[in-house]
């Protein structure tokens, strides 16, 4: 399949991977209506056209929590990346790398972060989820310092998983799931080879070095609802803030108190996210809620954004309500399912030209300088 926009990569996923993962990665909460609310959020942030403003030289890098940026793009932690590519995790943190933005790994990844670090050659983010199992959390914790890693990812919008019904109709999780997995592996056999067989092994590294015995990829979605922990709460926050010395960053902050909440407890930077519409089916997309988040807290806490971006217009529209950094999800996810690496590569420069775009016709010379003002 011929590839002209970042777009066009959500077709090539679904042509290649088994439809229990394409469903996995492309579904949201509920009717998805959140999920398709932060697409349209995004689509509907008109910015002002300016023209003559000489912006023949433009920068697009930016700091944040003291690291530079090739440009205010980080991809976000995406669980099971092994499973959409081989050793999909490390493959997208290279590209990551080489495009000089972070790669964040997610806690219930395939490739655990010792893997993705030796790979990688350089310390990357680490997003934590909390398990029922808090000694995990420690152990995860000094596990990720002792590797060189600095950011930390708290999310805090997964307390319990959202109903995601597209799982359960796929053959992700419900009856006969396994065996209408292999069914759809064996009509895709070069997903097969390459991820299904060459990709072994397939466990959640991180979870799998602390219990000493693989973990839950039979019954993933299973897995999840019976782990994770509703009664996490700020005094979770206190404590991760009391052992962790590097940057804490909360992801899933959608309310502009709880952000008050969190710069209160020490956070360093927030993401303000509804999980790309996979929790609460009727959350406010992320274009909606993001203004009002950056107005009382954007000048005490690092704000970053996700949910919905698929371009890099869209992450020039969210720096425009208010983020200094924006996180990818799906959109870099069909990428890697689609063609790895190279794919991953592919897609941020694509991103890359279409911010430089559209920084030239909002005659704006500077990515620090993309504010309010840019908004028609
Ligand atoms: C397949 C998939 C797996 C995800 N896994 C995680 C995860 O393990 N941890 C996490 O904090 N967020 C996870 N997310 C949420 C993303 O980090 C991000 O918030 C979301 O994808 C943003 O929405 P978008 O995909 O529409 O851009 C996941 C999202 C997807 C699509």
């Amino acid at each position: 399949m011929i590839i002209s926009g970042p777009s066009d990569y959500r077709e090539a996923a679904r042509r290649k991977l088994p439809p229990f993962l394409f469903d996995y990665i492309d579904g949201g909460a509920g009717d998805e209506a959140t999920l398709r609310a932060n697409q349209d959020g995004l689509a509907s942030v008109n910015l002002k056209q300016r023209v003559l403003r000489d912006v023949a030289s433009l920068s697009l890098g930016t700091e944040l929590f003291g690291e530079r940026l090739a440009m205010p793009v980080i991809l976000g932690p995406v669980g099971l990346s092994g499973m959409y590519a081989r050793r999909g995790e490390v493959q997208a943190a290279r590209a990551a790398r080489a495009a000089g933005i972070p790669y964040t790994l997610s806690t219930v990844s395939v490739c655990s972060l010792e893997e993705v670090i030796a790979a990688n050659g350089a310390p990357i983010w680490f997003q934590l989820y909390v398990l029922k199992d808090r000694g995990f959390m420690r152990d995860a914790l000094r596990h990720a310092e002792a590797l060189g890693v600095t950011k930390l990812v708290f999310t805090v919008d997964m307390p319990a998983p959202g109903p995601r019904y597209r799982d359960a109709r796929s053959g992700m999780s419900g009856r006969f799931a396994g065996a209408r997995r292999l069914w759809q592996a064996v009509r895709h056999p070069s997903w097969a080879v390459d991820v299904g067989l060459l990709g072994r092994p397939h466990d959640l590294g991180n979870i799998s070095r602390y219990r000493a015995k693989p973990a839950g990829l039979n019954d993933y979605i299973g897995w999840l609802g019976a782990n994770f922990d509703p009664s996490i709460s700020w005094a979770d926050v206190e404590w991760i803030r009391d052992v962790w010395k590097g940057k804490i960053i909360i992801k899933g902050i959608l309310d502009a108190n709880d952000a008050r909440d969190a710069q209160r407890f020490g956070a360093d930077g927030i993401v303000v996210s509804n999980h790309g519409g996979r929790q609460l089916e009727g959350a406010s997309s992320t274009a909606r809620a993001l203004p009002a988040i950056a107005d009382a807290v954007g000048d005490r806490l690092t704000v970053l954004a996700d949910s919905g971006v698929r371009s890099g217009t869209d992450v020039l529209r969210m720096l425009a309500l208010g983020a200094k950094g924006v996180l990818l999800g799906r959109a870099y996810a069909y990428a890697l399912a689609s063609a790895g690496q190279a794919g991953v590569a592919r897609l941020l420069g694509m991103i890359e030209k279409e911010m430089r775009v559209a920084m030239t016709l909002t005659g704006t010379a500077s990515i620090d300088r993309v504010d309010r003002t840019v908004l028609a």
